[in-house]
């Protein structure tokens, strides 16, 4: 059955989401759970609508493998136009402070929504899937894993989803790019290992003897981003 074990992961993953909703000790920590569960949720359901129950089609093994990256394309755009509209609300909000609407929508809360936005959301999806679109060129091969690709893609966006909720809700640990509270982090931190798998696996079998140039700067952005995530967001359990 076509997404078999994807439909069993994320059905767990969202009871999970709906237990820390229920018996969350902290009012916004449940607030948060809940979105996550109605995000996780809602894309099981579409996963399960998606889903063929005869085999599948047998692929072209040798093919390259576009699917995640023209989503990303999508979602560049969709996350740019999302990212630069609230650009516009706080650059009127500074001319016409009656525009703050407390408390979700106020300045504080929705600059980081902007920069986050614009640098996480727009750039980080453009980056990802231009990466996975070059790799596959350069090297000559498919995407490593089999549909690790789609696990990056769409594991990105939940963490945006849940960053921006958090921030709209006021759930953050208040430091600059840094804002996600522990539980995003620590899914930012999946997603970001499984996305350094995907692109050395795929370098790592390549077809073509050179490695790119192109290859070498997005590593340098993968390991770095892995960094600044891991040193930014240190902190003392308390
Ligand atoms: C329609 C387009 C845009 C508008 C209207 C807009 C508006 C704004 C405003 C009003 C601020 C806050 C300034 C302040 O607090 O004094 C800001 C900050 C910022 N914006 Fe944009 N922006 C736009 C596009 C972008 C894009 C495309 C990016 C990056 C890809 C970006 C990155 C940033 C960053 C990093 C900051 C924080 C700057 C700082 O802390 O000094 N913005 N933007």
């Amino acid at each position: 059955m076509k997404f078999g074990t994807e439909i069993v992961l994320l059905s767990l993953f969202a009871f999970a989401a709906l237990v820390a909703a229920g018996f969350g000790v902290d009012e916004p920590f449940r607030r948060h759970m809940w979105v996550l569960f109605f995000a996780v949720a809602g894309f099981t359901a579409i996963l399960l609508r998606n889903t063929e129950f005869k085999p599948t089609v047998p692929i072209d093994p040798a093919a390259y493998m576009d699917g995640p990256i023209r989503y990303g394309a999508i979602a560049t755009v969709f996350w740019g136009v999302v990212g630069m509209l609230v650009g516009v609300v706080i650059a009127l909000q500074l001319a016409y402070p009656d525009l703050n609407i407390q408390p979700w929508f106020n300045f504080g809360r929705l600059r980081p929504l902007h920069t986050s936005g614009v640098v996480f959301a727009f750039g980080g999806n453009a980056l990802i899937c231009t990466s996975l679109y070059v790799v596959q060129r350069t090297c000559r091969a498919r995407l490593f894993g089999g549909d690790l690709g789609w696990f990056v893609f769409w594991g990105y966006q939940l963490f945006i989803v849940m960053a921006a909720t958090g921030y709209l809700l006021g759930i953050t640990e208040s430091r600059e790019y840094a804002e996600p509270e522990w539980y995003v982090d620590l899914w930012l931190t999946i997603v970001w290992v499984a996305y350094l798998i995907l692109f050395l696996g795929t370098i790592l079998k390549r077809k073509e003897p050179h490695i790119y140039v192109a290859n070498w700067f997005y590593l340098s952005f993968i390991v770095t981003i892995a960094m600044l995530h891991v040193v930014n967001n240190l902190s003392m359990p308390a």
